[in-house]
């Protein structure tokens, strides 16, 4: 019975996905005030600071990078394609996965520029913006493939998307809380994707907090489970990582645009046990 009505939950979920819309998506969250480099308290520079700081500590390292529900953006991964020599993109939806493959092939067509988010990467690393045409040379080198994930099943990718071993490092961003029905399925998803991360691997995740729902395009009015820092910890917990690192960003006012009610945002360390 109860199983049944995780089933439905999960299912629920996904048709709600059937009318994400990656232009428009991307149009809310990608765009200033939520995209502007120019200003230290804008979310994306604060996200693209964090992973910057997780992938040059030392300790992040390996061969594989999988990023888990990568939608249609690609900075998540602008930091890890330094240290990575692969990196894999995933994700539920074919719309998303065709945006992303548009990028990588360069024949034009995406619907976001994301020239000023490799520029911001390059300064972070030191580099000249005008740096940012050899990062995306390097990202478009190292992205291996675009593929299927799902990551309400117990094994998320096809059985030979990895190689035995695992991934090196997982890097997921605003996908587990924005595509589970409750806290219980959000735990459950942690420990499905660690099963993809060898042991004494690292997870670097990012999410959303206090948030119920997200538009993932005009009228797709998509539910979220709101988590708060303590949750989150302990679903960590529960799936078999140990805290490194959480860090949290509060949303300043003019950056609450009316496409979500996301009260701040996490991002979080961790290595599998
Ligand atoms: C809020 S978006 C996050 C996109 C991107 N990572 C970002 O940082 O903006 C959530 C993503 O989860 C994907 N998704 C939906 N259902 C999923 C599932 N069952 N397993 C994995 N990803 C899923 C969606 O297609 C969407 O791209």
């Amino acid at each position: 019975m109860e199983e049944k009505g995780a089933e439905n939950g999960v299912a629920a979920m996904a048709a709600c996905y059937q009318g994400f819309d990656p232009a428009a998506y991307l149009q809310y969250n990608y765009t200033p005030p939520r995209a502007d480099f120019e200003r230290k308290d804008s979310i994306v520079p604060w996200k693209l600071a964090c992973l910057h700081k997780a992938f040059t500590e030392g300790d992040v390292s390996g061969e594989l990078l999988v990023d888990i529900g990568s939608g249609p953006t690609l900075y998540q991964v602008m930091s890890g394609c330094e240290v990575f020599n692969k990196v894999l993109l995933t994700d539920f939806l074919e719309v998303n996965r065709q945006e992303l493959r548009r990028w990588l092939q360069d024949e034009g067509g995406c619907s976001l520029d994301w020239t000023p988010f490799l520029q911001h990467v390059c300064k972070l690393e030191g580099r000249r913006p005008s740096a940012w045409t050899e990062k995306a040379a390097k990202l478009r080198q190292v992205i291996m493939d675009i593929v299927t994930i799902d990551v309400h099943c117990p094994q998320p990718l096809a059985l030979d998307a990895l190689p035995s071993a695992g991934a090196d490092c997982l890097v997921s961003c605003f996908c587990l809380e924005s595509v589970s029905p409750d806290l219980a399925a959000f735990t459950r998803a942690l420990g499905h994707i660690g099963r993809l991360l060898r042991p004494g691997g690292h997870l670097l995740l990012i999410g959303a907090l206090g948030e119920s729902y997200y538009f993932g395009g005009p009228g797709v009015k998509i539910p979220v489970v709101p988590l708060n820092e303590a949750q989150v910890c302990a679903s960590l917990k529960e799936s078999g990582y140990t805290l490194i690192r959480l860090e949290v960003y509060t949303l300043p006012q003019d950056m609450r645009v009316g496409v979500d009610d996301v009260s701040g945002v996490f991002f979080v360390k961790a290595m599998k046990e």
